[in-house]
């Protein structure tokens, strides 16, 4: 099998881990190459990005491979496929920037923030036909803790509305916030995951005081359109409920479909109920410079959030940050359309080598929730689980797919109701990868 197995840590410090295609049967050979090197590399003859390039992260202390590792003996986990970070290396025009402000040699308190303001104003202005102004954005180190500030601020011992299946990270931000969740599952309908609007509306109690959209939806896809965010934003309006959207996957929309920021809905009392938080960390990779921001177009919810809301930002964060806004958008371009064409081989692959499995059509996001509940239910997960202390069904099958074929996927439970029998899968890695991936995954399933 071509193998992944040689981006071993060692390597990784050794040689930056650089591993090239080589050879027309499309084997991984791990290559030594200088850190310095490897952003040339990224940049084909034709002015492309090689997002084919099999980038090593392993040992890089990244959560995507390297935490899976500690997880299993050595050698059973082979291929980090869950959280929510892209294999690709790079923008070079962000590793040029960090590498221009290390040639100073000083790290003290930053002077201002005005030039990040002003490119995430050009970005969502450019990008997304959305007018922001500087002052109603609150910069922060994550959507994370900008999300727990509006929880604080406006659910505090009340309850937060979730549509599901949904971002697992939105329970820990609740507990963070000492707010309950009350999950409305959607329905699968025609192989589309679709708000159940009857039961979204009877869940909208005197004691649900905020709802987190999710916009592009991860993990099901959804890219919701104008006329289902006005009704959500509707509804909402009528049941006293703050709308805190998420839009931190707006930029990775497949070809075919349109991002609608729900601050550009044309219904001003809509909007002056919400605020949006986001950032460039997933269409980039920055996930670990710690930048994100929130905004709304009414200056007192912004003010109550900012109250609970305290973050700091760190220098090579902001270069980073602001040399994607300002320059990385023709690198975005280019990884959204490989991601495209990453989703098509997943769908092409699983009708083709493995029918047991359910697969459902993204229109957004690089991640995808794959429907195993025919495979967890052949080799009796939900037994299997309680006799190995598993918390779910899920659970289980994730380690069982792991010793069976290496791939270490999320468990489809942590996303809240409609979750069960499903696992999270990560598309942003080489084709390559993906190959071997499913390959893997197609052997270990095929066989139960
Ligand atoms: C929908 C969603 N919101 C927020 C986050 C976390 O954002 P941050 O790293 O900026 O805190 C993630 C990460 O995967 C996510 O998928």
């Amino acid at each position: 099998m071509a193998t992944l197995n040689h981006l071993s840590r060692r390597h990784f410090l050794k040689s930056a881990g650089v591993a090239t295609l080589a050879g027309a049967a499309g084997s991984l050979h791990a290559q030594p190459a200088d850190v310095a090197d490897s952003s040339r590399h990224a940049l084909l003859a034709d002015g492309k990005f090689d997002f084919d390039k099999v980038y090593n992260r392993v040992g890089s202390n990244c959560s995507r491979w390297d935490s899976p590792a500690r997880r299993y003996p050595e050698g059973v986990f082979k291929y980090g496929m869950g959280v929510a970070s892209m294999d690709f290396e790079c923008a070079p025009c962000i590793t040029e920037a960090l590498q221009e402000r290390i040639q100073h040699h000083s790290w003290g308190y930053l002077s201002t923030t005005d030039p990040l303001r002003e490119s995430i104003v050009k970005w969502a202005g450019e990008r997304h036909g959305i007018d922001l102004d500087t002052r109603e954005l609150t910069l922060s180190d994550g959507v994370y803790p900008g999300l727990v500030a509006a929880l604080r601020a406006f659910a505090q011992h009340g309850k937060v509305l979730l549509t599901t299946p949904v971002y697992s990270g939105f329970y820990t931000i609740a507990r963070r916030a000492q707010v309950q969740t009350v999950d409305s599952q959607m329905q699968y309908v025609n192989g589309r995951y679709e708000i159940d609007w009857e039961d979204l509306e009877a869940k909208m109690t005197p004691d649900v005081r905020a709802m987190i959209v999710c916009n592009p939806q991860n993990p099901t896809g959804n890219v919701w359109s104008e006329d289902d965010l006005l009704r959500m934003g509707k509804l909402c309006l009528d049941h006293n409920i703050v709308v805190l959207s998420d839009e931190i996957h707006c930029d990775v929309i497949r070809s075919g479909y349109t991002y609608t920021p729900f601050a550009s809905l044309p219904d001003a009392a809509v909007v002056n109920n919400s605020l949006t938080f986001t950032a460039i960390s997933k269409t980039f990779n920055l996930a670990g410079m710690k930048n994100a921001h929130y905004y709304s177009r009414n200056p007192t919810l912004l003010q109550r959030v900012n109250q609970f809301h305290a973050a700091e930002l760190s220098t090579l964060g902001v270069v980073a940050t602001e040399a994607a806004y300002n320059h990385g958008g023709e690198w975005a371009d280019q990884c959204v359309a490989y991601v495209d064409e990453c989703h098509t081989l997943i769908e092409n692959h699983i009708k083709e080598h493995m029918p047991i499995v359910g697969y459902t059509r993204n229109e957004g996001t690089y991640m995808t929730f794959l429907d195993f509940s025919r495979v967890m239910k052949a080799i009796n997960a939900k037994e299997q689980a309680v006799v190995h202390g598993k918390e779910t069904p899920e659970h289980y099958f994730q380690d069982w797919l792991v010793h069976q074929s290496g791939v270490y996927l999320n468990p489809g439970s942590d996303y809240g109701a409609g979750g069960e029998g499903h696992m999270r899968m990560n598309t942003a890695s080489s084709r390559l990868v993906l190959k071997e991936v499913l390959d893997a995954i197609a052997s270990a399933v095929n066989k139960v």
